[in-house]
Protein backbone atom coordinates (compact mmCIF):
# COMPACT_ATOMS: atom_id res chain seq x y z
CA UNK A 1 0.00 0.00 0.00
CA UNK A 2 2.32 2.55 -1.49
CA UNK A 3 1.76 6.50 -0.72
CA UNK A 4 1.60 8.63 -3.54
CA UNK A 5 5.07 9.34 -3.17
CA UNK A 6 8.03 8.55 -1.30
CA UNK A 7 9.43 11.06 1.16
CA UNK A 8 12.07 9.47 3.02
CA UNK A 9 15.10 11.29 4.35
CA UNK A 10 12.63 13.58 5.31
CA UNK A 11 14.73 14.75 8.11
CA UNK A 12 18.23 15.51 7.85
CA UNK A 13 20.77 13.42 7.51
CA UNK A 14 22.36 12.15 11.02
CA UNK A 15 19.18 13.23 12.79
CA UNK A 16 19.47 11.43 16.36
CA UNK A 17 16.30 9.94 17.20
CA UNK A 18 13.73 7.17 17.58
CA UNK A 19 9.88 6.75 16.43
CA UNK A 20 8.08 4.27 19.36
CA UNK A 21 5.05 2.69 17.99
CA UNK A 22 3.66 -0.44 18.89
CA UNK A 23 1.35 -3.64 18.50
CA UNK A 24 -1.61 -1.47 18.75
CA UNK A 25 -2.92 0.69 21.10
CA UNK A 26 -3.14 1.37 24.66
CA UNK A 27 0.12 -0.99 24.55
CA UNK A 28 2.04 1.87 26.54
CA UNK A 29 3.82 3.46 23.63
CA UNK A 30 3.48 6.88 25.58
CA UNK A 31 5.21 5.75 28.42
CA UNK A 32 7.65 4.45 26.70
CA UNK A 33 8.18 7.43 24.08
CA UNK A 34 8.27 9.43 27.71
CA UNK A 35 10.50 7.20 29.31
CA UNK A 36 13.21 7.59 26.36
CA UNK A 37 12.76 11.05 26.46
CA UNK A 38 12.93 11.63 29.94
CA UNK A 39 16.26 9.13 30.21
CA UNK A 40 17.98 11.69 27.63
CA UNK A 41 16.66 14.68 29.13
CA UNK A 42 18.23 13.86 32.25
CA UNK A 43 21.56 13.31 30.50
CA UNK A 44 21.07 17.00 29.64
CA UNK A 45 20.15 16.40 25.64
CA UNK A 46 17.71 19.22 24.36
CA UNK A 47 14.74 16.63 23.47
CA UNK A 48 11.79 17.22 20.97
CA UNK A 49 8.92 14.87 21.35
CA UNK A 50 6.75 14.70 18.41
CA UNK A 51 3.19 13.13 17.88
CA UNK A 52 1.65 13.31 14.52
CA UNK A 53 -1.67 12.71 15.87
CA UNK A 54 -3.73 12.80 19.22
CA UNK A 55 -6.92 11.88 19.07
CA UNK A 56 -9.81 11.48 22.22
CA UNK A 57 -9.07 14.24 24.16
CA UNK A 58 -12.98 14.14 24.69
CA UNK A 59 -11.71 11.31 27.78
CA UNK A 60 -10.12 12.72 30.84
CA UNK A 61 -6.70 12.38 31.64
CA UNK A 62 -3.22 13.71 30.19
CA UNK A 63 -3.28 13.63 26.70
CA UNK A 64 0.04 12.41 25.35
CA UNK A 65 1.49 15.32 23.92
CA UNK A 66 1.09 16.62 27.83
CA UNK A 67 3.15 13.61 29.29
CA UNK A 68 5.80 13.55 26.23
CA UNK A 69 6.59 17.50 27.09
CA UNK A 70 6.75 17.19 30.44
CA UNK A 71 8.76 14.07 30.56
CA UNK A 72 11.14 15.59 27.78
CA UNK A 73 11.57 19.24 29.57
CA UNK A 74 10.34 20.66 26.90
CA UNK A 75 8.92 23.83 25.72
CA UNK A 76 7.48 22.76 22.47
CA UNK A 77 4.12 24.47 22.32
CA UNK A 78 0.99 21.49 21.57
CA UNK A 79 0.97 22.53 17.73
CA UNK A 80 4.52 21.96 18.01
CA UNK A 81 4.20 18.64 19.25
CA UNK A 82 0.82 17.38 17.34
CA UNK A 83 0.28 19.16 14.50
CA UNK A 84 -3.52 17.88 14.48
CA UNK A 85 -5.40 17.10 17.95
CA UNK A 86 -8.95 15.71 17.77
CA UNK A 87 -11.64 14.92 20.37
CA UNK A 88 -13.27 12.09 19.33
CA UNK A 89 -10.98 8.38 20.21
CA UNK A 90 -11.17 6.49 16.76
CA UNK A 91 -8.51 6.54 14.17
CA UNK A 92 -6.78 9.95 13.49
CA UNK A 93 -8.14 9.33 9.51
CA UNK A 94 -11.57 9.18 11.00
CA UNK A 95 -10.99 12.06 13.67
CA UNK A 96 -10.09 13.94 10.67
CA UNK A 97 -12.74 13.40 8.17
CA UNK A 98 -15.52 13.96 11.23
CA UNK A 99 -14.12 17.49 11.70
CA UNK A 100 -14.34 18.34 7.92
CA UNK A 101 -10.55 18.03 7.29
CA UNK A 102 -7.60 15.58 6.09
CA UNK A 103 -4.15 15.42 7.46
CA UNK A 104 -1.25 16.16 5.00
CA UNK A 105 1.83 14.61 5.01
CA UNK A 106 3.91 17.21 4.28
CA UNK A 107 2.80 19.56 7.27
CA UNK A 108 3.63 16.09 9.60
CA UNK A 109 6.95 15.65 7.75
CA UNK A 110 7.80 19.88 7.97
CA UNK A 111 6.68 19.90 11.81
CA UNK A 112 8.83 16.77 12.73
CA UNK A 113 11.71 18.69 10.78
CA UNK A 114 11.42 21.75 12.31
CA UNK A 115 11.24 19.93 16.19
CA UNK A 116 14.69 18.17 14.94
CA UNK A 117 15.94 20.99 13.78
CA UNK A 118 15.41 22.47 17.38
CA UNK A 119 17.06 20.28 19.28
CA UNK A 120 19.72 17.36 19.84
CA UNK A 121 17.45 14.36 19.62
CA UNK A 122 13.66 14.02 18.87
CA UNK A 123 11.46 10.99 19.98
CA UNK A 124 8.19 10.51 18.24
CA UNK A 125 5.08 8.58 19.25
CA UNK A 126 3.22 7.17 16.53
CA UNK A 127 -0.68 6.48 16.47
CA UNK A 128 -2.21 3.38 17.19
CA UNK A 129 -0.02 0.78 15.52
CA UNK A 130 2.14 0.78 12.40
CA UNK A 131 -0.95 -0.25 9.76
CA UNK A 132 -3.26 2.77 11.53
CA UNK A 133 -4.43 5.69 8.52
CA UNK A 134 -3.53 8.95 9.38
CA UNK A 135 -5.24 10.16 6.21
CA UNK A 136 -6.92 7.29 3.53
CA UNK A 137 -3.78 6.56 1.86
CA UNK A 138 -0.94 7.49 4.46
CA UNK A 139 -0.19 5.21 7.30
CA UNK A 140 1.71 5.55 10.01
CA UNK A 141 4.40 3.26 8.33
CA UNK A 142 4.85 5.48 5.68
CA UNK A 143 5.57 8.28 8.30
CA UNK A 144 7.99 6.27 9.63
CA UNK A 145 9.58 5.61 6.96
CA UNK A 146 9.47 9.24 5.35
CA UNK A 147 11.47 10.11 8.93
CA UNK A 148 13.49 7.38 8.43
CA UNK A 149 13.99 6.75 12.72
CA UNK A 150 14.99 3.29 13.94
CA UNK A 151 11.53 2.08 15.43
CA UNK A 152 11.07 1.21 19.41
CA UNK A 153 7.76 -1.38 19.36
CA UNK A 154 6.28 -1.80 23.06
CA UNK A 155 4.03 -3.97 23.95
CA UNK A 156 2.75 -5.62 26.81
CA UNK A 157 4.21 -8.73 28.44
CA UNK A 158 1.21 -11.30 28.44
CA UNK A 159 -0.43 -13.18 26.70
CA UNK A 160 -0.79 -12.63 23.42
CA UNK A 161 2.31 -10.21 22.86
CA UNK A 162 4.17 -12.92 21.14
CA UNK A 163 1.82 -12.95 17.92
CA UNK A 164 1.08 -8.98 18.10
CA UNK A 165 5.05 -8.17 18.33
CA UNK A 166 6.43 -10.67 15.61
CA UNK A 167 3.54 -9.46 13.60
CA UNK A 168 4.84 -5.53 13.85
CA UNK A 169 8.38 -6.22 13.42
CA UNK A 170 7.50 -8.36 10.05
CA UNK A 171 5.31 -4.91 8.94
CA UNK A 172 8.24 -3.09 9.75
CA UNK A 173 11.30 -4.85 7.95
CA UNK A 174 9.04 -5.91 5.51
CA UNK A 175 9.14 -1.72 4.52
CA UNK A 176 12.46 -1.54 5.14
CA UNK A 177 12.34 -0.51 8.49
CA UNK A 178 15.38 -0.64 11.53
CA UNK A 179 13.50 -2.01 14.63
CA UNK A 180 15.79 -1.17 17.55
CA UNK A 181 13.84 -2.36 20.36
CA UNK A 182 10.94 -4.31 21.63
CA UNK A 183 9.97 -2.45 25.31
CA UNK A 184 7.56 -4.85 27.09
CA UNK A 185 5.69 -2.50 29.68
CA UNK A 186 4.41 -2.76 32.05
CA UNK A 187 6.94 -5.49 33.23
CA UNK A 188 5.83 -6.71 36.92
CA UNK A 189 8.09 -6.97 39.98
CA UNK A 190 8.12 -10.51 39.92
CA UNK A 191 7.12 -11.58 36.33
CA UNK A 192 5.45 -15.05 35.77
CA UNK A 193 6.59 -17.59 34.08
CA UNK A 194 4.79 -16.68 30.74
CA UNK A 195 5.50 -12.92 30.98
CA UNK A 196 9.32 -14.35 31.23
CA UNK A 197 8.71 -17.02 28.02
CA UNK A 198 7.30 -14.16 26.41
CA UNK A 199 10.37 -11.77 26.60
CA UNK A 200 13.14 -14.78 25.27
CA UNK A 201 10.56 -16.11 22.47
CA UNK A 202 10.22 -12.62 20.93
CA UNK A 203 14.01 -12.46 21.41
CA UNK A 204 14.97 -15.47 19.56
CA UNK A 205 12.15 -15.80 17.13
CA UNK A 206 12.23 -11.83 16.25
CA UNK A 207 15.88 -11.43 16.17
CA UNK A 208 15.91 -8.39 18.44
CA UNK A 209 16.83 -6.98 21.46
CA UNK A 210 13.68 -6.93 23.97
CA UNK A 211 13.62 -4.67 27.13
CA UNK A 212 11.49 -4.62 30.08
CA UNK A 213 9.81 -1.01 31.73
CA UNK A 214 8.55 -1.43 35.29
CA UNK A 215 5.40 0.70 36.54
CA UNK A 216 6.24 4.01 37.22
CA UNK A 217 4.54 6.69 38.62
CA UNK A 218 3.84 9.03 35.84
CA UNK A 219 3.19 11.75 38.37
CA UNK A 220 7.27 12.11 38.59
CA UNK A 221 9.43 11.59 35.49
CA UNK A 222 12.13 12.03 37.55
CA UNK A 223 12.09 9.18 39.57
CA UNK A 224 11.87 6.73 36.66
CA UNK A 225 14.84 4.47 35.91
CA UNK A 226 16.97 5.18 32.54
CA UNK A 227 15.51 3.70 29.51
CA UNK A 228 18.64 3.84 26.99
CA UNK A 229 17.29 3.80 23.33
CA UNK A 230 19.33 5.89 21.65
N1 LIG B 1 5.55 1.13 32.57
C1 LIG B 1 4.33 1.65 32.85
N2 LIG B 1 4.13 2.34 33.99
C2 LIG B 1 2.91 2.87 34.27
N3 LIG B 1 1.85 2.75 33.48
C3 LIG B 1 1.98 2.06 32.32
C4 LIG B 1 3.23 1.49 31.95
N4 LIG B 1 3.08 0.90 30.75
C5 LIG B 1 1.79 1.08 30.39
N5 LIG B 1 1.12 1.78 31.34
C6 LIG B 1 -0.30 2.17 31.35
O1 LIG B 1 -0.98 1.50 30.30
C7 LIG B 1 -1.91 2.36 29.67
C8 LIG B 1 -1.57 2.51 28.20
O2 LIG B 1 -0.30 3.16 28.09
P1 LIG B 1 -0.04 4.26 26.98
O3 LIG B 1 1.41 4.58 27.05
O4 LIG B 1 -0.98 5.41 27.12
O5 LIG B 1 -0.41 3.43 25.68
P2 LIG B 1 -0.46 3.88 24.14
O6 LIG B 1 0.34 5.14 24.00
O7 LIG B 1 0.10 2.72 23.39
O8 LIG B 1 -1.92 4.08 23.83
C9 LIG B 1 -1.85 3.69 30.41
O9 LIG B 1 -2.86 3.73 31.37
C10 LIG B 1 -0.48 3.66 31.05
O10 LIG B 1 -0.44 4.47 32.16
MG1 LIG C 1 -0.18 7.03 23.33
Amino acid sequence: MPPDESHAGSLPKGTRGVFVTGTGTEVGKTVVAAAIARTLAAAGRRVAVFKPAVTGLEDPGEPDHALLRRAASSEQTDEQIAPYRYRPPCSPHLAAELAGEQIRPERLRAAARDAAARSDVIVCEGVGGLMVPLSPRYLVRHLATDLGLPLVLAASPGLGTINHTLLTIGAARAAGLEVAAVVLTPWPQVPDPIEVSNRDTIEALGEVEVKTLPHLDLSDPAGWPALQLT
